[in-house]
């Protein structure tokens, strides 16, 4: 059995769902490495101030295992899913600084092996000798209409057409940034789910990591 999986892919491909689903079949742990910078952007959001070094310096971003999220102590699982963290996220994982310091927590995290971790690098930089690597794609407007939903099963407002909008914009943020873009790794397994429903996905990631 592959001991450490990784999986990459662009915003609403369904990375966490089918993510957590194998964790929970095969007794790993799930990683979700978007929630992290998600909550570097809520500081940010919150603090008013700046982001820089200083703001990180002290940072504490705890993921539990049942899936909640800790950003000082405080449990922010809800708040860093509005499309505005999201935008956020995407912004401040522009920066060296900040990737050099999550990846490190990620890579920390994953040293105990068993692990699903999901995110843009993750083949590609925090873990590239991961025993199994997939890069999980949709079309947009499947993705768009995904995240529409999430969204609306959360009672968070929700328009399709700007859903669509601000993820293709995401998307061509990540994979343009200079530092770890979003980007298959070559010895990477591409899923396109698309028309593949979300226990198609995960019984094809359990058949490779097998
Ligand atoms: O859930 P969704 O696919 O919309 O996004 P996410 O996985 O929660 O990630 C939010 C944002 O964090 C992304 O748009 C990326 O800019 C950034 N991110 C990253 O740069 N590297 C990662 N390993 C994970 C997320």
């Amino acid at each position: 059995m592959k001991k450490i999986i990784a999986v990459d892919g662009p915003a609403g491909a369904g990375k966490s769902t089918v993510s957590k689903i194998c964790a929970a079949r095969l007794g790993y742990t799930y990683i979700d490495t978007g929630a992290m910078y998600r909550a570097v952007a809520l500081k940010v959001l919150q603090s008013g101030k700046n982001l820089d070094e200083n703001l990180l310096k002290d940072i504490e971003i705890r993921l539990d295992a049942f899936g909640k999220v800790f950003l000082d102590g405080r449990d922010v699982t809800k708040e860093i899913r509005t499309p505005e963290v999201s935008r956020g996220a995407s912004d401040v994982a522009k920066f060296g600084f900040v990737r050099k310091k999550l990846t490190e927590l990620q890579r920390d995290m994953a040293k105990s092996g068993k692990v699903i971790m999901d995110g843009r690098d993750i083949g590609t930089q925090v873990l590239p000798n991961a025993d199994l690597k997939i890069f999980l794609t949709a079309s947009v407007d499947e993705r768009a209409r995904r995240r529409f939903e999430e969204l609306k099963s959360k009672n968070f407002a929700a328009d399709l057409e700007q859903i669509k909008k601000e993820i293709t914009l995401r998307d061509k943020q990540d994979s343009e940034r200079e530092i770890a873009p979003l980007a298959q790794a070559p010895d990477a397994i591409l899923i396109d789910s698309t028309n593949m429903t979300i226990e198609e996905v995960v019984l094809e990631i359990l058949r490779l990591a097998k």
